[in-house]
C-alpha cells in the first residue's frame, strides 16, 4: 500500500488523513448499497457524518445472534437478561468488535461473520456497535478505543454475574477492533478465553507498548491473521501465533498496484481495503469449514518461500496450527509459544485454500545467470507459476508455489527459459526437477523428472500420469 502514496509523492505519515478523506468520499456511495436489514430485526445505529463531537457519548449498543435466531439480531443489554432472551449463559459467547468506520457506514460483513460463527459452534454471538464513536478522524477514534473497551468490560461483568465464565468469552476484533479486544483483555488481566485479531490495525499501534495494543498477555489464547501489514495492518506479531497470509502484505486477487487500480477503477474503496479485509473473509471461510487453512512456522517469509520450513517440528511438535475455532488453533505444546510467525499461501478467491507445492530444481552449472519460469497446471483451474533467478555459483533451488489442488491432482509442469532477449541466455540443463507437497501427513515421494534441456523460446512440458489414492 505504501507504494501508492510514494507514487503520488505523498509522505506516508500524512497518509491516514488522506485515507480518511478517501474513505469519506467512497463510503458514502458504498453505504447505500449495503444489504437492507429486515425490518423487525435490530440493526446498527444510523448515523450521519460528522456527528461525533469530541467528548460526546459513544452511544454504544449490542446486537445478539443465537442458535435460535441466526438470521435476525435483537438488541441486547443487561435488561435483556431478565426478560425473554435467547442468550444462554451455559454456551460460549463470541463478541465481534468492528474497527474504524469512516462516514459512519455500518460494517456490512457483520451478519455473515455472526452466521459463520453460529454455523461452526453453538454460541451466543454479541456484536458491539460502536459505529458512532468509530466514525471520525482516525486519530480521534484511536483516542476513544479504550473507552469502548471499558464499556464492553461492564457488559462482561454483568454477564459473569449472570453465570458466564470469563474463559468462555472469545473476542473477534477486526482492525482497530482487535486492539479494543486487547484492552478488554488487559482489564480482565488476560483471563478471558480467546482473542482473534483480524488484521489488527497498524497505524498508531505498531510502536505502542503492549499495554496499549493487542498482545499475548491479553487472553488465555491470542491469535492474529495478517493481510495488510504494510499499510492498514500491524507488521509485528501480536498473539501467541500470528498467521501471515502470503507474507502478510499483498493478497492475491487484490490489485497488485493500488495506484494503477485507482486510475482505472472508481470507486477506489474496495481496492484500498482489499488486502486489509482479506483476513476477515479468510476467517469466515475457515469457519464455514470449506478446507483447512494451515500455517507453517518459519522465521521469515523469504525462508518459507525458499522451502526451508516444511513442517512444524521446531515449535509445535509436528502439529501445524490451523485457522478457525479449533481450541488453541490445534496447538498441543505447553506452554504456548508467543509471537510465533506462521506462513501460508492462499488463492485469490473463496475458499482461499492453497496447497503448498515445493519445486526443487537441480541445475547443471551455468556460464551466465539465467531465469526460468515454472508453471503448474491442473485442468479446469488457473495455472500457478513462479519465476526463479538462477546463478552461476549454485546448483540447487527450492521455491514454494501455492496451488489450488493437491500434488496428485497436478496434471503437468512447464519450464520456460525466460532470460531477456539481449541477454543471450543459453540452454539450461536440469539434472532434476522435482515437486512435492508439505506439510505432509504421510511420507509421499516427490514427483521427479531427470535430465532436461530447456531452450530459449521453446518451453518444456511434462505431463504427470498419476492417480490420487493410497497407492
Ligand atoms: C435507519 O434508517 C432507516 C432508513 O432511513 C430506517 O428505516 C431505520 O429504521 C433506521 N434504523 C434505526 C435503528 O434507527
Ligand atoms: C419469547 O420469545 C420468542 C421469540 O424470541 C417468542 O416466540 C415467545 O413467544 C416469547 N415468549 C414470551 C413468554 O414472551
Ligand atoms: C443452553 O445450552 C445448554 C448447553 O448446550 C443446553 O443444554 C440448554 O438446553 C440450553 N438452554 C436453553 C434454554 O436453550
Ligand atoms: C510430541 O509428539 C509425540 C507424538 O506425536 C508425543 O509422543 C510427545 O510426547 C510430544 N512431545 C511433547 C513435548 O508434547
Ligand atoms: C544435484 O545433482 C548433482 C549431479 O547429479 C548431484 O551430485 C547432487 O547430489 C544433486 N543435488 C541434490 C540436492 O539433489
Amino acid at each position: 500500500m505504501d507504494r501508492f502514496f510514494k507514487t503520488m509523492g505523498w509522505k506516508t505519515k500524512t497518509a491516514p488523513t488522506l485515507l480518511s478523506l478517501l474513505f469519506l468520499y467512497v463510503t458514502s456511495a458504498r453505504a447505500a448499497s449495503d444489504e437492507e436489514p429486515r425490518s423487525h430485526c435490530a440493526d446498527f445505529h444510523n448515523s450521519t457524518w460528522p456527528y461525533r463531537q469530541q467528548g460526546s457519548k459513544l452511544r454504544m449498543q449490542y446486537l445478539l445472534y443465537t442458535p435460535k435466531t441466526p438470521d435476525c439480531a435483537s438488541l441486547f443489554s443487561r435488561d435483556s437478561l431478565s426478560t425473554n432472551t435467547t442468550f444462554n449463559a451455559s454456551l460460549p459467547t463470541k463478541i465481534i468488535v468492528h474497527g474504524y468506520r469512516a462516514l459512519g457506514s455500518k460494517p456490512s460483513w457483520v451478519r455473515e461473520l455472526a452466521q459463520a460463527l453460529l454455523h461452526a459452534q453453538d454460541a451466543n454471538v454479541v456484536v458491539v456497535d460502536w459505529v458512532y464513536g468509530a466514525s471520525f478522524a482516525y486519530n480521534l477514534v484511536v483516542e476513544s478505543y479504550k473507552e469502548v473497551a471499558v464499556q464492553i468490560s461492564v457488559l462482561i461483568n454483568q454477564l459473569q454475574e449472570h453465570g458466564c465464565k470469563l474463559e468462555s468469552f472469545h473476542f473477534i476484533g477486526v482492525s482497530l477492533g482487535a486492539h479494543v479486544a486487547g484492552f478488554v483483555g488487559t482489564l480482565f488481566k488476560g483471563q478471558i478465553g480467546r482473542i482473534t485479531g483480524l488484521d489488527p490495525a497498524g497505524p498508531m499501534f505498531k510502536g505502542a507498548d503492549t499495554y496499549n495494543r493487542l498482545d499475548p498477555s491479553d487472553a488465555l489464547f491470542v491469535e492474529a491473521i495478517h493481510t495488510d501489514s504494510d499499510y492498514f495492518g500491524i507488521s509485528i506479531p501480536v498473539g501467541h501465533v500470528d498467521f501471515f497470509l502470503n507474507g502478510g502484505m499483498d493478497q492475491t486477487g487484490c490489485a497488485r498496484s493500488k495506484f494503477e487500480s485507482i486510475l482505472v477503477y472508481f470507486p477506489v474503496y474496495g481496492y484500498m481495503i482489499c488486502d486489509h479485509m482479506r483476513a476477515l473473509h479468510v476467517y469466515i471461510s475457515a469457519l464455514n469449514g470449506n478446507c483447512p487453512l494451515i500455517g507453517i512456522s518459519c522465521l521469515t517469509y523469504e525462508n518459507f518461500l525458499e522451502g526451508r520450513c516444511l513442517d512444524c517440528q521446531r515449535v509445535f511438535n509436528g502439529t501445524c496450527p490451523q485457522i478457525g475455532l479449533i481450541e488453541n488453533s490445534g496447538i498441543t505444546v505447553h506452554p504456548l509459544p508467543q509471537q510465533e510467525k506462521l506462513f501460508l499461501l492462499t488463492s485469490s478467491t473463496q475458499p482461499f485454500c492453497a496447497h503448498h507445492i515445493l519445486v526443487h530444481l537441480n541445475v547443471s552449472s551455468l556460464d551466465k545467470s539465467a531465469e526460468v519460469q515454472v508453471t503448474l497446471k491442473t485442468r479446469g483451474l488457473p495455472e500457478t507459476e513462479e519465476t526463479l533467478r538462477l546463478h552461476t555459483d549454485r546448483n540447487n533451488y527450492r521455491r514454494v508455489i501455492g496451488h489450488p489442488v493437491t500434488l496428485c491432482e497436478i496434471d503437468s509442469i512447464m519450464l520456460k527459459n525466460t532470460g531477456a532477449r539481449f541477454y543471450r541466455q543459453g540452454d539450461i540443463h536440469f539434472v532434476s526437477v522435482c515437486i512435492s507437497e508439505f506439510p505432509s501427513v504421510r511420507p509421499v515421494a516427490p514427483l521427479c523428472v531427470n535430465n532436461i534441456d530447456v531452450r530459449r523460446g521453446s518451453p518444456w512440458n511434462h505431463d504427470f500420469v498419476q492417480l490420487c489414492g493410497d497407492t
